[in-house]
Parts: structure tokens; C-alpha cells; sequence
């Protein structure tokens, strides 16, 4: 349970806001880099609550500028990509991705009045197919190295969906492993979920390991007379979750929940092998889905979009608090134990709750909450130490601190996690896993 004001300030994104200043040390991704085209329509996005827009330059660099031009506030979703700069369809005023006035056309010849004036701007890079932006002080930092976003094209799956809720909601489902086997569970004996080890075990026991990185979530299911079964989630700052391999398709995956606004987030989904390409049965299914149904992946066919004044327009799903997700009441005695049709949509339904920011005061946090209370009790120091003390997190600019892998593994009783895990843990490009999930 938190108070009213940790429930405020650990949600809320905007400029000034403790998290969304202390979200401002990191680079957010945002878009995949081939929605993009040289010279081409610029896109409507929103990150940390700030409205922009994000576009291609003539020479093919991605620029992201406020939506309101600086002059008098012409949507620049209308602006002319042109000439190396985004160009205000109403006065003409044209911008460079730096943020630079370069042209004022309706001014006076020899007016400087162009150098004074700004139209704010963040930088961007781009790492295998997607959009970074920088939206801290100062020069930016390496790209984190996030081992998805370093692995080559065919061993990775990356695709992204609107989440009409809060962040931290869409991320806390994400860390919490015990309702696995329950919310993703069937009614009938179909389906690999119902071969999952997890599902061997209903009541796991977790623990909890403050990391650099974030925080490692271990969870220990006593399958087999000998061994436990440790399922070990990640959280990584600021807004990253990993999760284990199952055995079948023994893939990593995880996400950026990356926060459009305090009421809705970008679900960046990743799948990959770290040493290998992707299995092509698990890229189909992500891809196309499962006999009809959404899989852990939105599907290429899944979204309804808006349109193009809403940010990240092409993003938004069939399934939304607004049909109910698509629920069917008849399907949750038949088929699946939710009676919603697929896995991300099960997870979304529920993290989406009763509210896009739920009331954290009315809750009654239990054993299997260990990981979030961890998660954001991390949170919540490191906004408050940056926000009194300008104290940053400890190597948040190290790209290699997000070297970071979740793990699932069967060790003896008597073993320690932390130490037998380590290895296991910690990403190197071109690795194995080095254990049978
Ligand atoms: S409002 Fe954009 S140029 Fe005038
Ligand atoms: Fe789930």
C-alpha cells in the first residue's frame, strides 16, 4: 500500500514531477526507426507527457520537436519535411532537428530576430531499429546496452502497442511472476501454458536483490524432490522489465513501458535469442498469433488506429478499456481462465484495472507482492534523492549496466541463488544461456 502522495509521485511523468525528472536521466526509446522516412510525414508522439513530433531529416538523421511551433503554435504535424528541416505550414518558420530557427520568411530581410528564438528539441540515436531520445540535461550518455536492442535482426522480435494505463501498472505485471499461472491459465487441458513449470507450483516464495541496474526478483517453486525451480524477473531502471525463458522456446523477453503520459504507455515488447535466430515458430506466433489469438505479442493485424493528432496514432489496439478488452464470459468456462482472448491481453485488462491510475492507498499488498514493494521502494528513494539532492542513480550513464538477463533455472536445494546465478544473469553478446530452462 502507499499513500496518497507516494501513489502521486511514483506515477506521475510530467516535467517537474519527481519520477519524470529522474526518468529524464535515462534515454527513452520511443519508435521503431522504419516508421520513419527521409523527408517524409512526420509522426505525432508524446513522451513524459510533453506533446512532439518526430520526423526524418534529408539527411536521414531523426529529429523530435515540440508540436507547438514556437511562433504563434501551429500544430507542427502539418509542418513541410523539407530541405533538411521541419517547415510551420502557417509562417513558414522552418526548424532544424537541433532546434535552430533557420528560416523566417515573413520577417524582414535582415531581421536576427530568427537567432533568438528556439523551438525546443531533443536529440536522438538510433540502435538497430529504434528510436532513442535524450530528454535530460546536458550531453547524452551512451546508448544503454540493452542486449535486445545489440543482438542481430533475425534473432530478435520487437513490436510495440499502446497500454491505456499508467506505467508503473503496465510494468508491475510484468515483475509480479505468481500470476502466471493463474491469469494466463486454462480451463481446458489445451496449450503449452498448461506445461509450464510454473504451474506445478501455485505458491512460489520470492526474494528480493537490490542491483545497480534495478532490482532482480527470484522466485522458487519446489517442483522436483531434489531441486527448486527459480524463476528470476528483472526490473531495470527506469521503466524495463525482463523475464525468464520457458523451456519449449527458451527465447528472453521483456519490455519498455514506456510512459506516453501518466494514463497511457507505450508497450515496447522484446523477444530474442541471444545466440541464435529467433525460433520461426515463436516468430510467427508473435507476429500472427495463436489459433486466432493474441500471443505475448501484439500482432501485425491487431491495431486500430486514430487519428494521426493522436500521438503515436498506428498504436492503438482492438483491445481497450473501451470493449472491455474483448472479455467473454463464455470463453472463461470453455477455454481460457480470464475469458480474455490472448496473453498480452490478459495482462493488459488487468494492469488497466478499475482506473488508468489505480488508487494505491485501497490495496492490500501480499507475499507475492515482494517484488513490487522492492521495485518501488527503489523507485520512490531514487526520485526523492534526485529531486532534494540532485543525486543521480549509480551508473545510470555505464551502457553496460544493462547488460542484464532474466533467468529460470533448477538448482539444488541447498544453493544459492545469487551467487549460482550470477554468470547466468549477466548479458555478453553471442552467449548462451548456459543452463536448460
Ligand atoms: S505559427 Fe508556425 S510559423 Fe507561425
Ligand atoms: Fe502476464
Amino acid at each position: 500500500m502507499l499513500t496518497y502522495e507516494q501513489n502521486e509521485m511514483i506515477t506521475r511523468v510530467g516535467p517537474g514531477a519527481p519520477m519524470g525528472e529522474l526518468f529524464r536521466n535515462y534515454w527513452i526509446p520511443f519508435l521503431p526507426s522504419a516508421d520513419l522516412e527521409r523527408d517524409g510525414e512526420p509522426m505525432r508522439v508524446r513522451l513524459l507527457c510533453e506533446d512532439l513530433v518526430a520526423f526524418r531529416d534529408s539527411e536521414g538523421r531523426v529529429g523530435l520537436v515540440d508540436h507547438a511551433c514556437p511562433h504563434r503554435g501551429a500544430p507542427m504535424l502539418f509542418a513541410r519535411n523539407e530541405d533538411c528541416g521541419l517547415r510551420c505550414v502557417y509562417h513558414g518558420w522552418k526548424f532544424h532537428r537541433d532546434g535552430r530557427t533557420v528560416d523566417t520568411p515573413a520577417e524582414p530581410e535582415r531581421s536576427r530576430f530568427k537567432d533568438n528564438v528556439k523551438i525546443k528539441a531533443y536529440p536522438c540515436q538510433e540502435r538497430n531499429g529504434v528510436v532513442w531520445a535524450w530528454m535530460g540535461k546536458g550531453a547524452p550518455p551512451p546508448l544503454p546496452n540493452f542486449e535486445w536492442n545489440m543482438v542481430p535482426a533475425e534473432n530478435v522480435v520487437v513490436t510495440f502497442r499502446i497500454q491505456e494505463c499508467n506505467w508503473l501498472q503496465a510494468l508491475e505485471g510484468e515483475i509480479d511472476s505468481a500470476h502466471a499461472p493463474l491469469l494466463h491459465g486454462r480451463a481446458d487441458s489445451e496449450g503449452f501454458i498448461n506445461q509450464w513449470r510454473a504451474v506445478a507450483d501455485l505458491r512460489p516464495t520470492f526474494d528480493c536483490l537490490r542491483q545497480d541496474f534495478g532490482v532482480s526478483i527470484a522466485s522458487r517453486r519446489a517442483n522436483e524432490v531434489d531441486s527448486y525451480y527459480w524463476r528470476v524477473n528483472q526490473f531495470v531502471l527506469p521503466f524495463f522489465t525482463c523475464v525468464p525463458p520457458q523451456s519449449k522456446f527458451p527465447e528472453l523477453s521483456g519490455h519498455a513501458w514506456m510512459p506516453i503520459d501518466d494514463e497511457n504507455t507505450m508497450a515496447i515488447m522484446f523477444s530474442y535469442r541471444p545466440d541464435g535466430p529467433m525460433y520461426e515458430k515463436s516468430r510467427e506466433v508473435f507476429l500472427n498469433g495463436h489459433k486466432g489469438r493474441q500471443a505475448a505479442h501484439a500482432t501485425h493485424d491487431v491495431y486500430a488506429p486514430k487519428t494521426r493528432m493522436e500521438p503515436f496514432a498506428k498504436y492503438w489496439t482492438k483491445f481497450n478499456p473501451g470493449n472491455t478488452y474483448q472479455f467473454n464470459y463464455e470463453d472463461q468456462k470453455s477455454t481460457y481462465n480470464s475469458g480474455l482472448p490472448g496473453l498480452w491481453v490478459q495482462d493488459a485488462a488487468c494492469q488497466s484495472g478499475v482506473a488508468a491510475i489505480y488508487d494505491r492507498t485501497k490495496e492490500n499488498l501480499a507475499t507475492s507482492d515482494t517484488g513490487i514493494v522492492a521495485t518501488r521502494r527503489l523507485l520512490l528513494e531514487l526520485a526523492g534523492q534526485y529531486k532534494d539532492k540532485g543525486v543521480k542513480p549509480p551508473r545510470a550513464d555505464d551502457p553496460d549496466l544493462y547488460m542484464v538477463r532474466a533467468i529460470s533455472v533448477r538448482l539444488p536445494k541447498d544453493a544459492r541463488w545469487q551467487s549460482e546465478c550470477k554468470d547466468f544473469m549477466r548479458a555478453e553478446l553471442g552467449k548462451g544461456l548456459g543452463y536448460e530452462p
